[in-house]
């Protein structure tokens, strides 16, 4: 496994346990529109890379004959599990790899591949090479990575910046560790940047009719709340609150929820619309 990729294992393994109910309010809908734009059919194999707690697996597995969500993660996965046994879905499976290389799986064995937030962490070139060998010819595929921030306005910039005006400038272990590769450029955002780059990347990888856009699939209207917990769910972040003193955390939630409460409308809920790049694409026959 690589560095990055052992990095990012450590990242989700601690934020695993709240991810199913914190993240739910954000991932829960882009992943089941995400799945609706190429909805599977009966007789399809899919595969949903980066799975996570399986927030696109699920709205494709009660559609398609097979279902399997790859991850890295095992507690993602057992997260995902749980929510598999709960629906008592058929044919539908969970698997430990990387989805970098997708080694386990052989060519051609599946119809339709999902990513939804799954693959920002991968070589963009090695990750859409892997999902068209495992693709059949006339196979689609449908991913969608962060788009941009909307500038100062962004509710996610908001809390990061306020937090960062508490954060000790001093680290040690996970904390530094999980410090240095926010700041590091991930390889996918810095070679995938618009719907250009991804259009050509995805030809390149073996795909046909790419269609790649910057968009805002959907506005997601959540609590101040919601949003908070959503952000604080992400252990990188988790692990700088739970460092401030008992001061400096209240003072902290106090501040970022009266910056975001500015920011929402007059039902008193932030509507977002987040950019995100979403691109789907046939694997060419050979
Ligand atoms: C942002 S989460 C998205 C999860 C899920 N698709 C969703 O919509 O909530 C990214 C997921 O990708 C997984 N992941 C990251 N790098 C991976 C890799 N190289 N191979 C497989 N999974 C990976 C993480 O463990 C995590 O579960």
């Amino acid at each position: 496994m690589q560095r990055i990729a052992a990095v990012t294992a450590r990242l989700y393994c601690l934020t695993a346990p709240a991810y199913e109910t914190a993240m739910a309010p954000v991932f829960g809908p882009l992943a089941c529109d995400l799945v609706q734009g190429t909805p599977p059919t009966p007789a399809d194999t899919v595969l949903d890379l980066g799975t996570g707690t399986g927030f696109a697996l699920r709205q494709a597995a009660p559609h398609a004959r097979r279902s399997l969500g790859i991850d890295i993660s095992l507690p993602m996965l057992r997260a995902a599990a749980a929510v598999c046994a709960a629906q008592r879905w058929p044919r539908t499976h969970l698997l430990l790899a990387d989805a970098a290389t997708l080694d386990a799986l052989a060519d051609r064995c599946a119809d339709v591949v999902f990513s939804s937030f799954g693959l920002g962490d991968c070589p963009p070139e090695q990750a859409l090479r892997a999902a068209a060998r495992v693709l059949r010819p006339g196979g689609r595929l449908a991913i969608q990575e962060w788009g941009p921030y909307d500038g100062d306005d962004d509710p996610r910039l908001i809390v990061d910046e306020t937090l960062a005006c508490y954060m000790t400038p001093e680290a040690a272990g996970l904390r530094e560790e999980f410090r240095s590769e926010l700041t590091r450029p991930r390889a996918w955002e810095a070679r995938l940047q618009d719907s250009e780059d991804y259009e050509l990347a995805l030809a390149e990888a073996g795909f046909v009719g790419a269609r790649a856009t910057e968009c805002r699939p959907l506005t997601l209207h959540l609590s101040v709340e919601a949003f908070l917990t959503y952000m604080l769910a992400w252990a990188s972040r988790a692990l700088e609150v739970a460092a401030l003193t008992e001061d400096a955390r209240r003072e902290f939630l106090a501040l970022a929820h009266q910056r975001l409460q500015a920011q929402t409308d007059a039902d008193g809920l932030l509507a977002w619309s987040p950019v995100v790049l979403r691109a789907t694409a046939i694997r060419r026959s050979v």
